[in-house]
């Protein structure tokens, strides 16, 4: 048994003012909500696993909440909304300065910034971003897309289960895509139990599929498929994550 690491998340609400998005507060507990059930193993659909798996299929023992305190002791909701009218660009979201709002301590808190990247057209040309344990403390987070966070409106199709940021925070703890890189049977994810897969799986695969000699398992939060058809972490997941806050792991102060 593995005690529940329980991690303390600030929301960074950036709307861009000439054109203004809405995200309610239940939106983002509807999304805190998505996260205590996939990184617990309570989501509901880790059942659809195929039985070649199943036993691999693991509760990762980590849960969040939208922070009490802020960083200087004071009471908060966790949820912090600026305006801009600058159109951010690059690294602007990260920086008060340039029309963003400044990262929380990352070694106390898991910074989370919302942001509308839709394109001219409305459509979706970003899902969400994270940055790998031992970066930039001031960029150290993840950004998800306003339509593909939480599970409450307004949602895209096809992301609209809240598990863009389960898998942002699968990188943001030190877990790759499950097939390590593009077209190679070779460079995986360091992790043992997902098989060796050779690329990512888009839509909504149908168990089997085959590559690199064994069964893939596009059904893990580190591939790419639709929201409903991702729904596990496995055991070798889970001890990359937990080694992070061994004492001398790279988020052993969360
Ligand atoms: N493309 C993004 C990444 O690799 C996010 C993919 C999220 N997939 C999803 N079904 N929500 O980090
Ligand atoms: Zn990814
Ligand atoms: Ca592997």
């Amino acid at each position: 048994f593995d005690e529940v690491i329980t991690i303390p998340v600030v929301v960074h609400v950036v709307n861009y003012k000439p054109d203004p998005f809405t995200i309610s507060d239940e939106k983002i507990k509807s999304q805190i909500y998505v996260l205590n059930q996939d990184f617990r193993k309570k989501n509901p659909d880790h059942l659809k696993t195929p039985d070649e798996f199943s036993h691999l299929v693991a509760d990762v023992g980590i849960e969040f909440y939208l922070a009490t305190k802020d960083p200087n002791g004071n009471a908060t909701t966790g949820i912090v909304r600026t305006e801009t009218d600058r159109k951010l660009e690059e690294d602007d979201v990260f920086f008060t300065e340039k029309g963003g709002q400044d990262a929380w301590p990352s070694d106390k808190y898991l910074n989370i910034w919302i942001r509308d990247v839709k394109d001219r057209n409305g459509n979706l040309a970003f899902l969400g971003s994270a940055q790998f344990p031992g970066g930039d403390p001031r960029t150290d987070g993840i950004i998800v897309e306003v339509s593909v966070f939480g599970t409450l409106p307004p949602l895209a199709p096809r992301y609209n289960l809240g598990r863009t940021a389960t898998h942002e925070i699968g990188h943001w703890l030190n877990l790759f895509h499950i097939y390590g890189e593009h077209g190679s049977c070779e460079k995986g994810d360091l992790v043992d139990d997902t098989p060796n897969q050779k690329s990512d799986y888009v839509g909504n695969p149908t168990h089997p599929q085959k590559s690199c000699n064994s069964n893939d398992m596009f059904m893990n939060f580190m591939d790419k498929v639709d929201d409903q058809s991702m729904y596990m972490f496995t055991i070798g997941q889970k001890r990359r994550i937990r080694d992070l806050f061994n004492p001398d792991g790279l988020r052993r102060k969360l």
